[in-house]
């Protein structure tokens, strides 16, 4: 028997950037999983709070002319609102820069430094010598000194998952001047991770965590455990180091400490025992949902500060996979990276988007995909289609030929026993503990689809022709009622509003909304008038949203807002930029306006435009350009545009091709040649 105290938690989102529905899919997740708890009767409750600290956070709001407190306040109340709109039931949502987690986190760094676990050295880090400040591990890019990857973060790899630190990265450079990092000596204080492997080899493997991640782990412990960064030097946004003037505590080793932060305020305002849940000898469970991305800080670091401080260590952390749409990362230039904000102003349901992803939703760290025809078919089909037209085929014969009364019995049933049968809910409810919402929904829409049929079968509509059917009505629709309300009840973790209006409409008072329950409703049971739950989704709904989401581009904001750790999926919006190269590498090209004094079709080239250029050698070139797809011939003729006139001559199939033109692309279609202003000239440099 699992306890009866469950806390719960999600990621803290990053404070200096719009919730997304990217983020949505955890925070659905671990509130579908909670949900179901609660309804179990179980004492569980779910916190989060903002991630607040951290250089992003401090030079965006430098940006923007304001304090980071003032910053961190508006997010805070952006964020509160978003979530309250997915129906994310947070029992608190906090602060990292709170005086709760102030006051933890000096706590735990003192109790570690008292345990010998701290050490003080002097290291070189990198210095940005026009921003004047030191540089964040992810303010630094360059290759992984792992794999090679380009255009990687200080401190680790989005590619083969090292992890390492800056100073490693081959050809770094500053992400936010771009200037070329200046290594300079600074004294850090380190968390002495090492000395905690023992304990982390025993409890990656002690069923904390899925398997997939402790495979994972074992990598990372193969290749030996560091020490552990934790400080950073100021100017920097966060708590000050006790005893250590200038030196701030690193954003990742309070951002987790923030997890306790908030359940320490919930715990003052409803008079709960903090040591009951948090103390070392806790018989609570504490459950972590994470995105696979920072599963590194939670199941090594973590554990450990909290093993070494004397707290609790987790009872599962569960990772998820990141969210594509349509099969490709979420992307601005395509409208996909679709805000909470938007998608609700919209008037988009916002339990649409709950079902959906439910729907999809497994306990492993594989990606799931919101592919958008899909999404429409599915709602439409399922939640509109099936689940809700029980209720709109039963409910008004009820209310307009039996008084809104339903029957005094109820037809003989197999699909009643099967709802009233501990076997259903518990067999259900083992899938939402387990997280596989996927198969939960499958099953519930398999109970749905009987419910469908029963209804086929007994043809209300005919049996209301005829007086002599009526107890017939009666009874099959006070039966279907039965069902809808049971149905509701086991999709209600996924549906809470829709289930609240259900409760309302069958006049259920807040017992009947519980899971289980072996029993149908009291015969003559009296219900509320029937109002239509749910409308469809049109597909135009989701071409404006995409729309509204490529328009919000242009208004977006500077690249200083990325994480401190990675806000990858902003990132990829534009290809990451290519390794530094020098003034005398750039000079090696030779860029020249060219005329287009022609423009043709090549037989057999799919791609390709035959291009005769004029840059004024006394002689045209001819080159092959990939830009079929993007121009008519006659759309080109007569204009100026970049070549590359240095390139080495190349051999085509269709013949010889003497330079390149230049044209601009991003992941989405479309392809644009480049024009220069007026009054160039062929010929031209361009430098
Ligand atoms: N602030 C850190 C977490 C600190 S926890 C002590 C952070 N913030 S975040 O805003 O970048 O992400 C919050 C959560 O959302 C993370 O678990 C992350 O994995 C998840 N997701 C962010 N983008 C996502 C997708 N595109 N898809 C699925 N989950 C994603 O990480
Ligand atoms: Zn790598």
């Amino acid at each position: 028997m699992s306890a009866e105290k469950i806390l719960a938690t999600s990621a803290l989102p990053y404070a200096n950037g719009d919730i997304h529905l990217g983020h949505l899919v955890e925070y659905i997740q671990t509130d579908i999983w909670v949900r179901f708890r609660k309804m179990q009767g179980r004492e569980c409750y779910y916190v989060c709070a903002d991630d607040t600290h951290g250089t992003p956070i401090m030079l965006r709001a430098e940006k923007e002319g304001i304090t980071p407190e003032a910053l961190i306040e508006r997010v805070h109340a952006e964020h509160v609102r978003d979530f309250a709109g997915f129906h994310i039931g947070f029992d608190c949502y906090h602060s990292t820069n709170s005086p709760e987690n102030r006051a933890l986190a000096r706590e735990i760094y003192l109790r570690l430094k008292n345990a010998g676990l701290i050490e003080v050295r002097t290291i070189q880090q990198f210095y940005d010598p026009v921003k004047s400040m030191f540089l964040p591990d992810r303010f630094i890019k360059g290759e992984c000194p792992k794999c090679g990857a380009k255009d990687q973060y200080g401190d680790n790899c989005e590619v083969c998952g090292a992890a390492y630190a800056p100073t490693d990265l081959k050809n770094p450079y500053s992400a936010i001047s771009g200037a070329v990092p200046v290594l300079r000596d600074s004294e850090h204080y380190f968390f002495k991770l090492g000395q905690a492997e023992n304990f982390l080899r025993q409890w990656t493997r002690a069923g904390h965590l899925q398997e997939e991640a402790a495979n994972k782990m074992a990598e990372w412990f193969g290749q030996g455990l560091q020490s552990w960064d934790i400080s950073r030097d100021a100017p920097y946004f966060g708590f000050e180091i006790p005893d250590a003037p200038g030196k701030y505590f690193y954003v990742w080793l309070d951002a987790p400490i923030g997890y306790m932060a908030s359940f320490k305020k919930l715990a003052d305002e409803k008079s709960l025992d903090f040591d009951a849940w948090w103390g070392a000898d806790s018989g609570a469970e504490l459950h972590h949902f994470i995105g696979k991305d920072i599963l590194y800080f939670h199941a090594l670091f973590w554990p450990a500060m909290l093993q070494h401080a004397g707290y609790r260590t987790p009872t599962r952390i569960y990772a998820h996979g990141f969210l594509t749409v349509d099969g490709a990362k979420m992307s601005k230039s395509r409208g996909t990276f679709i805000t909470a904000r938007s998608y609700l102003d919209a008037g988009l349901d916002p339990e649409w988007l709950r079902y959906y992803f439910a729907a999809k939703l497994n306990g492993t760290m594989e990606d799931i995909d919101l592919n958008l025809e899909d999404f429409v078919a599915r709602v439409n089909s399922d939640l509109v289609g099936k689940f809700v037209n029980i209720a709109s085929r039963c409910a008004g014969f009820i209310n307009k030929r039996f008084q809104g009364q339903l029957s005094a019995e109820l037809p003989p049933s197999n699909l009643l026993a099967k709802f009233n049968g501990e076997e259903l809910w518990r067999r259900i409810g083992r899938l939402y503990g387990d997280r596989e919402y996927g198969k939960a929904i499958r099953e519930i829409m398999a109970l749905v689809d009987e419910v469908n049929q029963y209804i086929d079968a007994e043809k209300p509509w005919e049996l209301a022709k005829l007086e002599i059917d009526d107890l017939r009505l009666h009874q099959v629709c006070s039966l279907c009622l039965n069902f809808f309300w049971r149905l509701s009840v086991l999709l209600k973790p996924v549906l809470p509003a829709l289930a609240d209006e259900v409760q309302g409409f069958l006049n259920l008072d807040a017992s009947r909304m519980k899971w289980g329950q072996f029993n149908a409703l009291p015969a003559g049971h009296g219900i509320r008038s029937y109002n239509h739950l749910m409308t469809r989704i049109d597909r135009k709904q989701i071409d404006a949203l995409l729309e509204a989401n490529r328009q919000s581009l242009a208004a977006a904001p500077s690249p200083v807002r990325h994480a401190e750790h990675q806000q990858h999926m902003e990132n990829k919006a534009i290809a990451p930029i290519a390794e530094t190269i020098s003034i005398d590498d750039f000079a090696k090209i030779d860029l020249r306006i060219a005329k287009i004094v022609n423009a043709e079709h090549v037989e057999g080239a799919e791609k390709l435009l035959r291009l005769t250029l004029d840059i004024g050698e006394g002689k045209t070139r001819n080159v092959f350009a990939g830009i079929k797809s993007a121009y008519a011939p006659e759309q080109l003729v007569g204009r100026l545009t970049v070549m590359v006139a240095n390139l080495a001559p190349r051999k085509m199939k269709f013949g010889l091709s003497e330079g390149m033109v230049l044209a601009a692309s991003g992941d989405g279609p479309g392809l644009f040649i480049l024009s220069p202003d007026a009054g160039a000239r062929p010929g031209m440099r361009v430098k």
